[in-house]
């Protein structure tokens, strides 16, 4: 059977922090080391659909060169489970939630930080009823879950 291509799901509780800046800098690290991917960001809760990203995230990932002013929130769907090879959680809460949505068949989930080595487990904090600080430190863990993510689907 043909590999199928990876296709990755970001998925976060409102969809305007962590899994807008997890796309970002997927998609910057999938274009840098050119892996061929289908990438979007969701939320478990549907409190921000059709929102852009809160405006600390967008000021953060505009700082790291990367303009997500144009992306609207969006509440993970069923349909996800069989759109996406991979669907990587934030946090556990998240993968928590998103493990009683998946079909037996559906895609593959993770944690993140799962991805990079000594991390597995670990939990990219709510950066959401912080300071400016915190969410430099959300665009530190996503981008080096990126990179990581990218070396797995790479090999
Ligand atoms: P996110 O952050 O899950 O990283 O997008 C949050 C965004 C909004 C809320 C909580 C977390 N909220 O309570 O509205």
């Amino acid at each position: 059977m043909p590999t199928r291509k990876p296709a990755v799901l970001f998925v976060c509780l409102g969809n305007i922090c962590r899994s807008p800046l997890a796309e970002a800098a997927f998609r910057r690290e999938a274009e840098l080391r050119g892996l061929d991917v289908e990438i979007d960001s969701a939320g478990t809760s549907g409190w921000h659909i059709g929102s852009p990203p809160d405006l600390r995230a967008q000021a953060v990932a505009l700082r790291h060169g990367v303009d997500i002013s144009g992306y609207q929130g969006r509440q993970v769907q069923a349909e996800d489970f069989s759109r996406f090879t991979h669907i990587v959680a934030l946090d556990r809460k998240n993968l928590a939630a998103l493990k009683r949505m998946r079909p037996a068949d559906g895609a593959e989930l993770s944690l993140l930080l799962d991805h990079v080595p000594g991390r597995s487990g670990e939990a990219v904090a709510d950066p959401y009823y912080g300071d400016e600080a915190g969410f430099e430190t959300t665009w530190g863990d996503v981008t080096e879950g990126a990179r990581a993510l990218v070396d797995r689907l790479k090999r």
